[in-house]
């Protein structure tokens, strides 16, 4: 006999004056990121900002190639540089933002599939929830509490 099952995940909606000052900081990085993208064939600016539990900062942004799957994208830019400089600092939290290159209008952005299962291997290696800002359009963010909640079903070290 089939049955269902359901999945649920909980996000919470922020205007920006809601989030806490540090919040806004982080996400504001992001939002400057977004201005070293290097997109001159998706013309989709994407910035990150992580921030570090020793109170660092590492930003990151999506870097194209003609070849286009040897692009990268922004999450993973900033989080290899975070892994790359700091080693062993955990990462408290992320902020993504996104707009396009001739509006300049900050638009919605979520972590391509790539990106999640990648900030999962980083949330589950420092055995603590890293939590994700993302801005949507216009003057709304969405906070989720781990990554886990973004990729139900993963697939992790424990699967092997
Ligand atoms: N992109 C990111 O940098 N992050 C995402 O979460 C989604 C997509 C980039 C990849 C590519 O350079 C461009 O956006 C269009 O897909």
């Amino acid at each position: 006999m089939t049955h269902k099952k359901q999945i649920i995940t909980e996000l919470e909606v922020f205007s920006l004056r809601e989030l806490t000052d540090f919040e806004q900081g982080l996400l504001i990085a992001a939002q400057s990121a977004t201005q070293d993208a290097y997109a001159p064939y998706s013309n989709f600016w994407v910035g990150v900002a992580i921030l570090l539990e020793n109170g660092e900062v590492v930003v990151g942004s999506n870097q194209e190639n003609a070849s286009y799957p040897a692009g990268h994208c922004a999450e993973r830019t900033a989080v290899s540089c975070a892994a790359s400089l700091y080693p062993n600092v955990k990462i408290n939290q992320i902020a993504v933002a996104a707009c396009r290159a001739d509006t300049q209008d900050f638009i919605a952005i979520s972590p391509c599939g790539i990106c999640r299962q990648m900030l999962l291997e980083y949330e589950n290696r420092q055995q603590q929830a890293i939590s994700l800002l993302m801005q949507q359009a216009p003057g709304q963010i969405y906070k989720f509490g781990s990554v886990s909640s973004l990729l139900p079903l993963s697939f992790s070290k424990s699967s092997l």
